[in-house]
Order: C-alpha cells, then sequence, then structure tokens
C-alpha cells in the first residue's frame, strides 16, 4: 500500500509539480498572445489626430510625427481616448434643446438656396448606399450620426489638424441642436480641390454622382461645399476660431477712419502656393503704377515672431483689399471681407458656402484675371474718385461678414446635413471599424495649444430653432449667375473704355 501509495503520490506528484509552470506557461503565451492582439489592435486603431493613417494620396503632405514617441505612452492614450472616453457620457439627444414648439424664427440668409442647388443632382436618383460607398474611394473619413451620437470612420490623415476641427464643428452642431440633427452617413474630404466632375455626370452615361462633402466646390463640380475648419480656429497660423478673429478684425477697421487709410490696393499671404494668380500677383507689386502692395508671408517667420506682423486686425488700413485664391479657395476671403475696406476680388473659381451671396458692386469689387494689374488699377482708381461709394460697398462686405454669425454657420450646416439626409435611401448605421467621437476624446487627443482653440470655439445649445429655409428654387439661382455676370460685365466694359 504504502509503495503503492508512494507510487501513487509520485504519479500525482509529477502533474502536480509540473502542472503550475505548464499553467503559467499557458498563461505567458496567453498573455502573449493577447497583449500582442491588443498591440496590433491599438496600432491599427485610427485616430482623429492621424495615429496609423497615411496622407490622403490625392493631395500629399508630409506625414505628422504622432506615431513617435514611447509604445506604451502611444498605446495608453489611444486607449483612453478612443475607447474609453466616450462611455461616460450621454448623448447629446437627451439633453435639453429646442423643441419643435420652439417660437418660429427668422427665414434663413438668401445664399442658403444653395443647398438645394448642391443636392440637386441626387434629387430624383436619391443616395444608396452602393452611391455613398462610391464616394468612400474619394474620402478622408466618414461621418455617421446616429440618435444624436457621431462616429467617424477614418481612411486618410488630412493635413494639420484640419480633420480634428472639422470633426469638432460637427460635434458643436449637435450640441447647439440637440436631438434636432437627423441621422446621417456622409463622405467628408479635407483636402482642397474639388474633384467631382460635372459634366461627366451630366452625360447620362454614369449613375449618379458621388456625394463628397468639402470646403469648397466650382460650378464645374458636384462637390458638395460645407463650412471650412477656421470658423473653429486654425492654430497653425494663428487664426482665432471665427467669432474672436471677426469681432477683432471689426475693431481693428476702426483703428483708422477711410479718409485716412492708405488709397492702395493691399495683399498679404502665401504666393508659393501653387496659384498662378498669386504669382501674378508679384507683379502688380509698385504703388505708383499700379496702386497695388504685395507682400510675402513668411508663416515659419511668423511663427517664430509669435505672429505679431500677421495679426489680421492689424490688416484694415488701406481702402483696397485684395483676395487672391490660393490652391484653391483660401480662407482668407472671410477675414478680407471683415475688414470693411472695399474688397478687390480677383474672379474666382472656387466657391465656398457663403461666398455664392456676395455681389459684385454691392459688396465687393469684381477684378479681372486678365490683365491683372490694370484692372487693380482700375479699381484703385474709380475708389479714389467714388470714396463714399466705394466705402458703401466695403461697409456692406463687412455688414455680410458680420451677418455670418456662428449661429447662422451652424444653420447653414444643420439644414445642409438635414437636406442631405432626406435624400438617403438606406437607414444610417456606423460600420463596425467607426469609432464613436465625442467632444471629451477629440480634446483627450488635442494638445495644450489645440484644445485652448478648440475650448474657445464651443457652441452652446440653441433656445431657438434653426432659421426657416425657403423651398428649392431653381430659376432663382440661375437668376443670381445671371445679374451677377452681368455686373461684372459691365465693369469689364467701364475698364475697356478707359482703356
Ligand atoms: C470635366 O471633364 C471634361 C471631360 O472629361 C473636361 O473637358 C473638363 O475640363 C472637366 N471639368 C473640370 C471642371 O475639371
Ligand atoms: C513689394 O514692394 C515692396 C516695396 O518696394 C517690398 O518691400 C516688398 O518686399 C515687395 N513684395 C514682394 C512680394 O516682393
Amino acid at each position: 500500500m504504502g509503495v503503492s501509495s508512494r507510487n501513487h503520490t509520485t504519479k500525482a506528484c509529477i502533474p502536480r509539480s509540473i502542472f503550475p509552470y505548464i499553467s503559467i506557461l499557458a498563461l505567458f503565451s496567453l498573455a502573449v498572445v493577447v497583449l500582442f492582439k491588443v498591440d496590433d489592435f491599438i496600432f491599427r486603431t485610427k485616430t482623429v489626430v492621424g495615429h496609423n493613417l497615411e496622407p490622403t494620396p490625392w493631395h500629399l503632405f508630409p506625414p505628422k510625427d504622432v506615431n513617435e514617441g514611447p509604445r506604451y505612452a502611444r498605446a495608453s492614450k489611444i486607449i483612453q481616448c478612443s475607447y474609453l472616453t466616450c462611455l461616460r457620457r450621454s448623448s447629446y439627444a437627451v439633453e435639453q434643446g429646442p423643441s419643435r414648439s420652439s417660437s418660429p424664427t427668422s427665414t434663413c440668409p438668401s445664399f442658403f438656396h444653395w443647398i438645394h442647388h448642391d443636392l440637386e443632382p441626387w434629387s430624383r436618383s436619391r443616395i444608396s448606399f452602393s452611391t455613398l460607398m462610391e464616394a468612400r474611394q474619394l474620402a478622408a473619413f466618414r461621418v455617421v450620426i446616429v440618435g444624436g451620437r457621431l462616429y467617424v470612420d477614418f481612411y486618410y490623415d488630412c493635413v494639420q489638424s484640419r480633420a480634428m476641427f472639422t470633426i469638432w464643428g460637427f460635434l458643436q452642431l449637435l450640441k447647439r441642436y440637440p436631438g434636432l440633427v437627423p441621422d446621417v452617413d456622409l463622405m467628408f474630404d479635407c483636402m482642397d480641390k474639388p474633384v467631382v466632375n460635372k459634366t461627366e455626370y451630366e452625360l447620362g452615361t454614369k449613375g449618379p454622382p458621388p456625394p463628397l462633402f468639402r470646403y469648397c466646390t466650382t460650378s464645374g463640380h458636384l462637390d458638395i461645399p460645407f463650412p471650412d475648419w477656421s470658423f473653429w480656429g486654425w492654430p497653425e497660423v494663428n487664426i482665432r476660431p471665427w467669432v474672436e478673429e471677426f469681432k477683432s478684425i471689426k475693431q481693428g477697421s476702426q483703428d483708422v477712419i477711410w479718409r485716412r487709410k492708405w488709397p492702395r490696393a493691399y495683399w498679404k499671404g502665401n504666393p508659393d502656393v501653387q496659384s498662378p494668380i498669386r504669382t501674378e500677383l508679384l507683379n502688380c507689386n509698385d504703388s505708383r503704377k499700379w496702386g497695388a502692395e504685395i507682400l510675402r508671408q513668411n508663416w515659419f517667420e511668423e511663427a517664430k515672431g509669435g505672429f505679431e506682423q500677421s495679426k489680421l486686425s492689424k490688416q484694415c488700413n488701406h481702402r483696397y483689399k485684395i483676395y487672391a485664391e490660393g490652391y484653391a479657395w483660401s480662407v482668407s476671403l472671410k477675414y478680407i471681407l471683415s475688414c470693411g475696406s472695399l474688397s478687390l476680388i480677383i474672379s474666382p473659381q472656387y466657391e465656398d458656402f457663403f461666398s455664392r451671396g456676395l455681389v459684385p458692386k454691392e459688396n465687393y469689387w469684381p477684378v479681372s484675371d486678365i490683365d491683372l494689374c490694370r484692372s487693380i488699377k482700375f479699381a484703385v482708381d474709380w475708389g479714389n474718385a467714388n470714396p463714399s461709394q466705394a466705402e458703401a460697398i466695403g461697409k456692406r462686405g463687412q455688414i455680410f461678414m458680420e451677418s455670418l454669425s456662428m449661429d447662422r454657420v451652424y444653420d447653414y450646416m444643420y439644414h445642409l446635413v438635414s437636406e442631405y439626409s432626406k435624400l438617403q435611401d438606406f437607414k444610417p448605421a456606423p460600420p463596425s471599424s467607426a469609432q464613436e467621437v465625442c467632444e471629451e476624446s477629440l480634446l483627450c487627443f488635442a494638445d495644450a495649444k489645440l484644445r485652448e482653440f478648440l475650448e474657445s470655439s464651443t457652441a452652446s445649445s440653441s433656445l431657438s430653432l434653426p432659421c426657416t429655409l425657403q423651398p428649392a428654387d431653381h430659376d432663382l439661382i440661375e437668376s443670381w449667375i445671371q445679374k451677377k455676370r452681368k455686373i461684372i460685365g459691365d465693369v469689364r466694359m467701364m475698364e475697356k473704355k478707359r482703356a
């Protein structure tokens, strides 16, 4: 018995003494596998600041350095910001906001009519899921709003902090109108140039065009313009959120009265952005001959000097301010118009969501891109010969920008998103690869400077409903286009007569 018992014990002892090692080994391997999987998972997680994302292939830029730094720190940040932060919050939908029975509001500004125009390509076909998926190839990210929550599927990184500030804009829209923003599924490209060629889709040989949101379009494109990131701020060049920036520019514009403003045209910016018109503008840099001062903005130097020399509020001392498009549209348009000087707009190709509301000789002066310097000179001479008219047009430009308050920007976003959502013939649902993004999770990724800009551009929930959108009116838009063309034609005639 004893022996057998010992044998038995020994037999039993062997596994018992090895078992812990086996278990430890098993646990260890499991841990390694889990860690490896988690690690793999974390290092595949795409974020609003660009982790694990390549720059958009259609517009390359130097990749950001978010993937640098200790692996552990990066992983814990991604886990915390992307996976844990939004769990703690409630949906915007349950917060207090305007109710549908709130008092009736004002009619939207007339340029909101363009919302119908921009969505017209889908008015008959509507937007199917497969049409949406065609736009995926052209998008940097996909935004899905369901039940007042925002989900983002990231495809490519966007230059600087564009993605962050654009998505922040969507979050603020949800905050401003809790419970009002419908479920929606849309594709967004954050780079500059429109790509959906109108002519190609008008032939009728292709299906409906891919619905793609971006910051601008042209009359030859079907891209859907949406307010750009700079309304919430552009930290890289120290441009404050629109509310603050407008206020300070307007204040700065009052430093010098019209009579004392320098009777010349002024432009300061970056000419090295592959913009033929900006390159040509450099040739007009002659106060005597062309009445224009053209200055080069060196952002690198400005950043070093704390942006003291680039304060927009200090650039309103000329009677005329030139607007020249950059690589595509330029965010500078709104700051130029805000000065209350006479804006000399060089025949733009690109349109952002609000610029289509501008009327030549009403709130700006149209300058020709053909014989550019002479056209600028003509405008300057006209303004100096007709100072009260020039001042009035300048003032109306400023008033136009003042009326484009953030409230109106949110209203535009609201109506655009709402009208778009009515065209969807499928029920929006976030794909499994999308992540919920909430204010806190986005802030979680922001460094101190970004955070400061973001926090100073938060919206609060509105007590009233959005402005009332007028019904679609195709003829109205057509008549605006004709009217604009005629006024510009008249100015060209005036120039010719004098030449
Ligand atoms: C659209 O495509 C047509 C034909 O392919 C081309 O001639 C036209 O220039 C394109 N339009 C734009 C705005 O790129
Ligand atoms: C334009 O001319 C002024 C005065 O001659 C000069 O200081 C300035 O650097 C010139 N601008 C550019 C872009 O060369």
